[in-house]
């Protein structure tokens, strides 16, 4: 039996891209059951000290909605979990399920957003503002249906193909250009999330290895209107032991030779990611954390595969072939079993959190605190674990000392 909750009135919006996906599922599912206090707060690191005493968003402050190319539900999706996963039972979403069948009224089937750069220019099925106007309206939409104060917008949609780079999108003018041009074969759905977010004035969480936000043109907008943005790419498995270890390594002066990684995952994340078109931008967040912790480049090796009776348990298995005193060679191995979507979903609820608070305090551009939670963060080079994380401890212990009027 749920306990009946005191009526409470949302008023930040979350809006996700890929909102029929695993993330999404699991994360609307789980901040549901936290509204209604059925779940602990495993996992999420801002119901710590010192980020516990930061006014942070509560989750009965949160009304989800969002897009997906899919015309699947919420509801389905969460049950794929139940079945394919067990990371829910069938107790916590019969809990949810009425406010899933609400939140799916706020989420929009746009099979036609999927970004395919080899649409001929002149005969897309969409336009590039076509699908940008579709998103502001529906952002305004949102908006306004549920008086809400702001809209966070989140990409949890699928990895897509890196486009070549052009010196277009680095400049707010020139991406304009290039979006008046329909020119699909560089500007991608992402790209176009993030380019209308800042433009409806919502902050952008870029949890995708999906390029936008280190263009130019995005931070210049973000300065120019004066939102938030951060990205890229969730930190949540492999890489999130290897930021973490490195730095063993380093501090023992054992001379790392080889880091070799092997993902194996089943879920619709490792079925995009078998197209090495895909893949391409998440094997380089991947290979590149290493090198400034450990202040050269061993050989690195990554590969991804795809094995779909593994579901959303992803194993990663890790060989650090490494040398000590005397130049004598040993090796360590790891085995990382854990399940994606659980391990990501805090995390996006953790940075909605943070960026939310970082409206509230007038800050903008992108937010370099948050490092700690992405692969590849955005106007940071520091890859460790622990000096992010301390960062982000700075960051709060600074407001708390100095908090806003
Ligand atoms: N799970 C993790 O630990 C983790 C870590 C880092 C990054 N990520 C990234 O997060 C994203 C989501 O992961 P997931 O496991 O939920 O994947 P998923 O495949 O389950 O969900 C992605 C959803 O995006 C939708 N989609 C595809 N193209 C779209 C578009 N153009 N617009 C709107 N929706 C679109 C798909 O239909 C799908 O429902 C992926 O890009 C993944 O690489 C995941």
């Amino acid at each position: 039996m749920t306990t009946p909750q005191p009526e409470h009135h949302p008023r930040i919006g979350v809006w996700i891209a890929g909102a029929h996906g695993d993330i999404a599922a699991t994360l609307i599912t789980g901040v549901s059951a936290l509204a209604m206090s059925l779940v602990p707060t495993t996992g999420l690191t801002t119901v710590m000290p010192p980020f516990d005493r930061l006014p942070l968003l509560d989750p009965r402050d949160i009304r989800f909605g969002g897009i997906d190319v899919r015309s699947s539900s919420l509801a389905s999706a969460a049950k794929s979990l139940e079945e394919r996963s067990h990371t829910v039972d069938r107790d916590l979403l019969d809990a949810v399920g009425v406010r899933l069948k609400e939140i799916e009224q706020d989420i929009l089937s746009r099979p036609d957003v999927v970004w395919d750069p080899s649409a001929p220019a002149n005969r897309p099925p969409t336009s590039l503002v076509e699908v940008i106007e579709a998103v502001k309206e529906q952002l305004r939409a949102f908006r306004a249906k549920h008086a809400l104060e702001r809209v966070i917008v989140v990409n949890l949609s699928s990895v897509q193909p890196t486009p070549v780079s052009s010196p277009l999108t680095e400049s707010l003018r020139g991406l304009e250009q290039l979006i008046a041009d329909n020119r699909k074969d560089l500007v991608t759905s992402s790209a176009c999330y993030a380019y209308a977010a800042l433009v409806e004035r919502c902050p952008y969480i870029n949890f995708t290895p999906n390029v936008g936000t280190r263009w130019g043109s995005i931070a210049e907008l973000a300065k120019r209107n004066r939102i938030p943005f951060c990205g890229d790419d969730g930190k949540t498995g492999e890489t999130l032991v290897k930021t973490a270890l490195a730095h063993m390594f380093a501090c023992r002066n054992l001379q790392v030779m080889s880091w070799e990684g092997v993902n194996l995952l089943g879920n619709n994340d490792g079925r995009a990611l078998e197209n090495p078109l895909n893949r391409e931008m998440k094997l380089r967040h991947k290979e590149r954390v290493l090198d400034g912790i450990l202040g050269y480049s061993p050989h690195v090796g990554v590969s991804i595969n795809y094995v779909p009776s593994l579901g959303d348990w992803k194993t990663a298995w890790n060989l650090i072939h490494f040398r000590g005193f005397l130049g004598v060679p040993m090796t360590m191995q790891f085995i990382w079993q854990g399940c994606d979507s659980v391990l990501a979903a805090p995390l996006v609820f953790d940075l909605v959190r943070l960026v939310d608070f970082a409206c509230c305090q007038g800050e903008y551009g992108p937010l370099r605190h948050l490092a700690v939670f992405f692969k590849s963060p955005l106007g940071v080079a520091e890859m460790d674990l622990q000096s992010q994380y301390r960062m982000l401890l700075h960051y709060a212990e600074q407001h708390l000392q100095n908090p806003a009027e």
